[in-house]
């Protein structure tokens, strides 16, 4: 099969092209009464590391003793391979440690200033020709339970919609696009969760202030690839239009379509449009649900919900679902490229800025120390918005390789005097440490060999290692040669 590049239209040009790639596990039908999809998910991260874990689709689920059509699909990001096909770069050939360092160069292009993002805006498509309109579902037709939205775990308030992007639209701030969990209520109705201080929540908690009585929703499952990360990240200040920098990072315009019921427009490419109202004179209850750190969050008695109104979707819709805590869900390349050059405009030694896959909360840097005092200035820079647990490196280290970041804290760093603690800042709510939900202390760890001026030792000895490549550098050489006979 030919293995087509990125930017990709759609979420199922992705998914074909990583079946394409044999980077697709297809799984002919699961149990989710008994959580079978939900247990696999556990077992593919307990058994392989988060880059030999795959996308995997399930063409068929039990739900509440019905067998329901799929696809679901679902570990859909979070490897490298994966997302260089989602940008339209080729993944052929590179060693991780290179091919991160291409993905981010080639991001770094789609720039107009050191983590600012190029705007496309996107343009307006006639419905006749809009993917997500092929099928309308209005009054009675209505019926949401129908789809095969998966209850992750057997303590969740219910079954979800959580991998989709709900869009609002305020009359002074524009357009928001935002990833939020909706909980399945009934056949016409969600709750719609954006946490305190996000932007959609910010729009909806304005709007109420002012006294308006219920706001247009659109909740758009599965745009494509790229827009879906720009919904899942936090890549736009509010009130910028995530549309716009969707279309800047793919490089051409992310294709709208007006709403049924209401001036919002979604992307035409969606697997499907779920239209309705937030009323904002009510709220109800929503959760219990397995939040991203893996800990079960609360029940929320006070939350938005939704009155859906029409639905429209394509012919055999798609329908991604995040096991949410277990699996890779949102692309991270954009995320980690825009952080990288923001810190290397301002100090160009940092060498490499990674956030580990499934490892909420920490950020490792690694820098070419010039002076003392700068390994933990970086982390101090980096801490103000990223990361709860912010880990400097000197650049030997391969942040990218888990036992490399363990071995160098093991060895390089004295946790006195390389830390400082931030005592209380604000933080990414689902923490489940955190003693009041979106605050948090920070710790930045200088894990950079120590200088004399810094408290370190008064000289640090050679490593083994290069020991070994300077006295003999041909043994490398002669293990490389050799190193396919040393396994049959
Ligand atoms: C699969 C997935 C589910 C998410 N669910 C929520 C959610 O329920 N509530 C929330 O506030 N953020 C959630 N997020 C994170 C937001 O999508 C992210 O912070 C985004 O930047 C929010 O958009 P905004 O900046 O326009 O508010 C989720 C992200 C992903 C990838």
């Amino acid at each position: 099969m030919v293995v087509t590049l990125g930017p990709y239209d759609s979420l199922r040009d992705y998914i074909a092209a990583l079946d394409a790639s044999g980077r697709l596990l297809r799984i002919p039908d699961m149990d989710q009464d008994k959580f079978e999809a939900t247990a696999f998910a556990y077992r593919q991260a307990d058994r392989l590391d988060s880059e030999s874990t795959r996308a995997f689709l399930i063409e068929q689920v039990k739900i509440d003793g019905n067998v329901v059509a799929g696809p679901v699909v679902a570990n859909l990001y979070g490897r490298w391979q994966d997302e260089a096909l989602a940008f339209g770069i080729d993944p052929a050939g590179d060693s991780l440690k290179a091919l991160y360092r291409r993905v981010l160069g080639e991001l770094q292009k789609r720039m107009s200033a050191p983590g600012q993002w190029n705007r496309i805006a996107p343009v307006t498509v006639d419905a006749a020709v809009a993917p997500c309109k092929q099928v309308r579902l209005t009054g009675a037709a209505i019926n949401l339970l129908a789809f095969p939205w998966l209850k992750n775990f057997p303590t969740d308030g219910g079954r979800y919609i959580n991998m989709a992007s709900v869009i609002l639209q305020h009359p002074e701030h524009g357009r928001n696009v935002g990833t939020y969990r909706c909980q399945v209520k009934s056949a016409t109705r969600i709750g719609v969760n954006p946490e305190p201080g996000q932007h959609g929540w910010r729009m909806l908690t304005d709007l109420k202030r002012k006294g308006v009585k219920e706001v247009p929703c659109a909740v758009a499952l599965a745009p494509d690839p790229i827009t879906f990360a720009v919904s899942s990240n936090k890549m736009a200040g509010f009130g910028q239009d995530e549309l716009f920098i969707a279309g800047g990072l793919r490089g051409k315009p992310v294709e709208i379509v007006t709403c049924e019921t209401s001036d919002v427009m979604v992307p035409a490419h969606a697997e499907m449009i779920v239209e309705g109202v937030i009323p904002l004179d009510a709220m109800e209850p929503e959760g219990p649900y397995g939040e991203m750190y893996g800990y079960q969050g609360p029940r929320k008695e006070q939350n938005f919900f939704m009155n859906v109104t029409t639905v429209t979707h394509r012919q055999n819709p798609v329908f991604p679902n995040s096991f949410t805590g277990i699996t890779h869900d949102m692309p991270r390349a954009p995320q980690t490229a825009a952080q990288f050059y923001k810190y290397k405009a301002i100090m160009p030694n940092i060498t490499s800025l990674y956030i580990p896959r499934g490892a909420n909360g920490i950020v490792a840097l690694t820098i070419d120390k010039r002076m003392a005092g700068e390994g933990m200035a970086a982390g101090q820079a980096v801490a103000t918005d990223l990361g709860k647990v912010v880990v400097v490196f000197d650049s030997d280290i391969d942040v990218l390789n888990p036992g490399k970041i363990l071995h160098a804290i093991g060895a390089r760093w004295q946790p006195h005097p390389a830390s400082t603690i931030i005592p209380q800042t604000l933080a990414m709510a689902p923490d489940p440490s955190q003693r009041n939900r979106g605050m948090s202390s920070k710790i930045i760890i200088d894990a950079t060999r120590q200088w004399p001026e810094e408290g370190g030792p008064p000289s640090w000895p050679p490593l083994s290692r290069d020991q070994l490549e300077k006295e003999c550098p041909e043994a490398f050489q002669l293990v490389d040669g050799k190193w396919d006979s040393y396994w049959r």
